[in-house]
């Protein structure tokens, strides 16, 4: 009788470990999940640590402010803003952090009412930025009679291109399909929902059954980090606002790109968070009808008043638990290590450029500049096609101060340390951009100060504008080393530097 009760414990153990795995979270993220999903984790012991730990991600309906996962701060005055501290701090969370998927939630509307189980449904938020819908159909024949390539297009569906067999509110779709633009919501699509009068699974009206649920993408600019990752930060926002069940965070999914071509990016690693699965086009369907059993249209990357392009976010406040949650799931499930440290040196990492323009021309004096400090360790790197993105995600992640010039290659500041801080040299007079993501992401952000003391060269081969950011410059050294000392000192005054330094050493 013992005997076979230990067995009993002891396979449970062992099916307990196999799910954390496939649950494939941060360990830090378990608490969470598991508060959401506690039956995935009940009697098993090496589960339990997880569980009733008093923490909720922060849009959930019960959730306390003290119990939220974000540690968002406002140290910035808020008079002239709102009225009290406390709003500062609400209106931060709510544009910007968990509560922006709380307010999703909250304007979740049926659009389309099934009667029974097995009919279709579609559910929206206001002006259809994010959709759900189960067992729909949409018609993708008229795709064959195209030859333009389709990309950032409003006209893929026409009238009755997709549809359900379910009560469809088509005045309240109708009063939704208000922003038509092509990232900015779903009308574009989601106005020709037609009510059908059969079930289209059950029919059998479709060429293609699509089981697994599926995830349609709009996407931004896939050649520009700062541009693309905007469409990954919304699509792990969406995995929240869908995650009413266990296996919201599941990579045994598909994902639809609406367009022809046939999808190509140097950040393509990304997906790994997401699915496991190669990524669709409307290539993959042209000219067939296909049924969904699951899918979900996502928030887009150029939304009004969306995340993180064109964010208004609230004076003084900082630091999203979202984006925090953001940076460590795709660190964690693209598996990009912590180098261990052998010293207590701050870490700095120059991103240099080997474009035609916003090119430092006194680089290598300024390396020299830094290179005589003892306490740093110093790096010069070049994000380019000869470097595997992964490979740049490593070191981010682990850099203490990175600096770069105004450019794209500053999103990677989404993976630098909580205790990081990122030097943009110079912003060249696009001054908010990547001091609201430094923002959004808790870093400390830093730029230059004193323009007198950088000098653009300018060859005169670019007359189109936007003159500050297709020029080269020089900085002076003296300037460029007071400026990254001013940030190592946050790096080194800064409570996680400091724990994670001590217990590096512990460890020697
Ligand atoms: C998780 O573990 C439980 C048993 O503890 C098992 O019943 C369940 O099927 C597992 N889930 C998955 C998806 O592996
Ligand atoms: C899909 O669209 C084509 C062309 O518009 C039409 O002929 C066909 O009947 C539609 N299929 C279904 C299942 O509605
Ligand atoms: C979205 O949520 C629904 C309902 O919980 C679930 O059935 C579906 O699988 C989810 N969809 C995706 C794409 O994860």
């Amino acid at each position: 009788m013992k005997a076979i009760f230990i067995l009993t414990v002891l396979i449970v153990q062992t099916n307990c470990d196999i799910n954390i795995t496939r649950i494939n979270l941060p360990e830090e993220h378990l608490p969470y999940y598991f508060r959401n999903f506690p039956e995935q984790c009940s009697q098993e012991a090496n589960c339990k640590g997880y569980l009733n730990k008093n923490v909720c991600w922060g849009y959930e309906f019960d959730c306390e402010w003290s119990n939220h996962y974000s540690k968002l701060k406002c140290p910035g005055d808020h008079k002239g803003w709102v009225k009290t501290k406390k709003a500062q701090e609400t209106t931060f969370h709510a544009q910007a952090d968990f509560g922006y998927i709380g307010q999703q939630l909250r304007e979740l509307q049926l659009l389309c009412e099934p009667l029974f189980p097995d009919d279709s449904s579609l559910e929206c938020s206001d002006h259809l930025q994010f959709c759900r819908g189960r067992n729909l159909m949409v018609n993708f024949t008229k795709l064959l009679h195209r030859d333009d390539p389709i990309r950032y297009k409003m006209d893929v569906l026409g009238e009755g291109d997709i549809g359900g067999y379910c009560d469809l509110k088509k005045s309240a779709l109708d009063k939704q399909a208000d922003q038509i633009s092509p990232l900015q919501s779903w009308a574009p699509e989601i106005r020709h929902f037609k009510q059908l009068k059969r079930r289209p699974i059950i029919e059998g009206d479709c060429d293609v059954v699509v089981e697994k649920p599926t995830f349609i993408m709009k996407i931004d600019a896939t050649v520009n980090m700062y541009h693309h990752y905007c469409d990954f930060l919304n699509l792990y926002a969406s995995l929240h606002l869908n995650a009413s069940r266990e296996d919201a965070f599941s990579t045994d999914v598909h994902v639809l790109v609406w367009e022809t071509y046939t999808y190509r990016s140097a950040f393509r690693d990304t997906w790994e968070a997401f699915t496991d699965h190669p990524i669709w086009d409307l290539k993959t369907f042209r000219g067939s009808t296909v049924c969904f059993r699951n899918v979900v249209f996502p928030l887009l990357p150029r939304m009004i008043f969306g995340l993180y392009y064109n964010t208004p976010i609230i004076y003084g406040c900082e630091k999203s638990g979202l984006f925090d949650a953001f940076s460590r799931h795709v660190l964690h499930r693209l598996r990009i290590p912590e180098i261990a440290r052998s010293n207590g040196k701050i870490r700095i990492t120059l991103l240099s450029r080997n474009t035609k323009y916003r090119r430092v021309l006194n680089e290598a004096e300024l390396m020299n500049g830094l290179e005589e400090i003892e306490e740093f360790d110093v790096q010069r790197v070049v994000y380019d096609h000869d470097m595997p993105f992964k490979q740049q995600l490593e070191i981010s992640r682990n850099s203490d101060v990175f600096i770069g010039m105004h450019g794209a290659g500053l999103t990677h500041l989404l993976f630098l340390p909580e205790w990081a801080a990122v030097f943009e040299i110079y912003h060249c007079e696009d001054s908010n951009c990547y001091f609201d993501l430094a923002r959004l992401k808790g870093v400390k952000y830093i730029t230059w100060e004193n323009t007198d003391k950088l000098t653009k060269i300018d060859d005169g081969s670019y007359s189109g504008g936007a003159q500050a950011k297709f020029v080269n410059y020089k900085f002076d050294r003296e300037e460029f080393v007071r400026l990254v000392r001013k940030a190592a000192e946050h790096v080194k005054g800064h409570e996680g530097f400091r724990k994670y330094i001590s217990h590096t050493r512990d460890e020697l």
